[in-house]
């Protein structure tokens, strides 16, 4: 069965089954806690938690879609039978609409009749101190006639949420053999009952609340590469036909980096479609690691000269039929890619010959090749140092973020703080802006970038849609309400901690130190309007400012919107 006919047979079998079905959401999430879109649920949280209304928005509890992903936490295994950075998740999801019985109905009855797949065995969990164990899917899984019915832990078959909280609870996971004979996971379907207040990583060590939730909810997800994998019988996913027409079209050199060149070019064109373009930091920083440590392979494997623009046509060729952006953004891809591989190519090559001569490796002195010239943490590991620590590397990256950030730098034009009294009264004023943002979406509009200079402010957040004429004009009253209010600025110096537990804004991504900065504005009585960790300079009181306008609001990328504004 071709990927195409999956990707229809499994659409087709739920929307039979009452789901409505939903298009996949861009690679870049609305939750700022989040780099990527890693799983289906992620564009479905709100109907989980009841903040939405799955009746009113989809006409049906019950929803179905095929939906593009990225996770790099397993970038390391890229290279073997299964592990891919890119990939499809197909998935099927109920809000309060069905329960167990059904959902794990559902999924043997399209592996083994729809498409004729036998199940090898299913996990399901065993229970912990918080929550008993899964008698019923056990019962469910042997009434279908699967006896194999393994039971497993927290690590392995608990769902924690995306991000920095979310739907929660125990799964069960379908398990079928490749052509070698090898079991590999296909399908995980996740029984959401709780909310959890943490990530998934404070829940595991035992530190996060979690409370039943209103309604429960299903929510699946099975990843098309691997099902195609046991469907058309191959060994491995870079045998199938989402990525045999890519894996010809490069050269042949050691199968392992092959792969890892048609990955991490497949993830990085999708990437790039979706807004994200390479830079140090964020989304992009992960872009710009991908595409260089691909293009760093070809460079020491000799490739021609001409670039890769054969494999991202092979990669589009692959998957325009159902990401039809890809074609129309064909070109800026390629242009993308390239420039990328020009300001690369430039200093790569004198970095590598850096690191050839250099002793000993540790994270300082491999900082110091990526910093100065781009070369790739993955190849220097690879190359020379099997053993260096990526935890280190990024530490480094960190402080040398935080460093190019203290002094308000990366804010200032120029790097620097800026004291002209212009850009002072601007910086004041992006505080305010921000204080109004969240006061009027809530909570979860954070900053993502900002730059001041004398003319204007200019503030990135995350937000995924224009905003009105009727909202620009209400933030702009905000502001100047705030700013005739006659505020006062006052900056504390305190522990981290302190300043995260009162809730100060800190740019996401970015590393303080223990000791912190942050800039309060208030009024005499002190109630706080705004509370940001910031290094300065501010005015002393808001009234110094003038009349505060805003010239521009454009998006970025999916997700995120631009403000440009200034004072009059
Ligand atoms: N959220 C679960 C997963 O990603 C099931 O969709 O595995």
């Amino acid at each position: 069965m071709q990927s195409y006919e999956l990707r229809q047979k499994f659409l087709g079998f739920f929307e039979k089954h009452g789901h409505k079905i939903v298009p996949s959401s861009s690679l870049l999430p609305t939750d700022p806690s989040v780099l990527f879109t890693t799983a289906g649920m992620q564009q479905f949280k709100p109907y989980y938690t009841g903040e939405a209304d799955a009746m009113a928005d989809f006409g049906s509890l019950n929803t179905v879609s095929i939906q593009k992903s990225m996770r790099t936490s397993d970038i390391d295994e890229v290279g073997d039978d299964t592990h891919d950075t890119f990939f499809e998740m197909l998935g099927n999801f109920s809000f309060g609409g069905y329960w167990k019985k059904e959902a794990i109905e559902y999924a043997h009855e399209f592996i083994t009749k729809i498409v004729g797949l036998e199940i090898s065995y299913v996990t399901v969990f065993k229970g912990s101190d918080v929550v008993p164990k899964d008698k019923e899917s056990k019962e469910i899984w042997k009434s279908l006639g699967i006896s194999d019915v393994r039971e497993e832990g927290m690590e392995d078959v608990f769902w924690g949420p995306t991000g920095s909280n979310g739907p929660c609870g125990p799964t069960t996971e379908i398990y079928c053999k490749n052509a070698n004979g090898k079991d590999v996971e296909i399908w995980n379907i996740v029984f959401n009952e709780f909310f959890c207040d943490g990530s998934r990583e404070q829940l595991l060590e035992g530190i996060a609340k979690f409370t039943p939730l209103g309604k429960k909810g299903i929510d699946t997800g099975m990843g098309l590469e691997r099902l195609a994998m046991i469907a058309q019988k191959t060994s491995n996913i870079f045998d199938t036909d989402l990525f045999s027409p890519i894996m010809r079209t490069i050269p042949d050199v050691e199968l392992r980096i092959k792969r890892i060149i048609a990955d991490h070019f497949r993830s990085s064109v999708f990437l790039i479609s979706d807004g994200v373009l390479p830079s140090n930091k964020d989304q992009g920083y992960i872009l710009r690691r991908l595409l260089r440590r691909a293009m760093t392979y070809a460079k020491i494997n000799g490739f021609p000269k001409e670039g890769p623009a054969d494999l991202i046509h092979a990669i589009i060729d692959v998957y325009k039929a159902q990401y039809r952006e890809l074609d129309s953004n064909r070109m800026k891809i390629i242009d993308m890619v390239y420039e990328e591989r020009e300001k690369f190519g430039a200093t790569v090559e004198k970095g590598l010959k850096e690191l050839e001569k250099m002793q000993k490796i540790d994270a300082k002195n491999a900082f110091f090749l990526y910093q100065t010239f781009g070369v790739p943490f993955d190849i220097i590991k690879e190359l020379r140092a099997k053993d260096l620590n990526q935890g280190a590397f990024e530490d480094e990256l960190k402080k040398h973020q935080e460093l190019s950030r203290t002094a308000s730098a990366g804010m200032f034009k120029g790097g620097l703080a800026d004291h002209d009294p212009k850009t002072i009264k601007l910086h004041t004023a992006h505080h305010l802006l921000l204080a109004v943002l969240g006061e009027l979406f809530g909570k979860t509009v954070k900053q993502k970038g900002s730059n001041i200079n004398q003319e204007r402010l200019r503030i990135d957040f995350s937000f995924d849609r224009k905003l009105t004429d009727e909202e620009k004009k209400k933030i702009e009253a905000r502001v100047n309400e705030k700013i005739q209010e006659g505020l006062l600025v006052v900056k504390r110096e305190m522990p981290k901690e302190e300043a995260e537990k009162i809730g100060a804004e800190m740019e996401f991504g970015v590393k303080y130190g223990n000791t912190v900065l942050v800039y309060f504005i208030e009024d005499k009585k002190g109630n706080v309007f705004s509370k940001e960790f910031c290094g300065g300079p501010h005015v002393s009181n808001t009234s110094e400012l003038g009349k505060f306008k805003i010239m521009k609001e454009e998006a970025v990328s999916a997700g995120v919107r631009r403000i440009k504004a200034t004072l009059e």
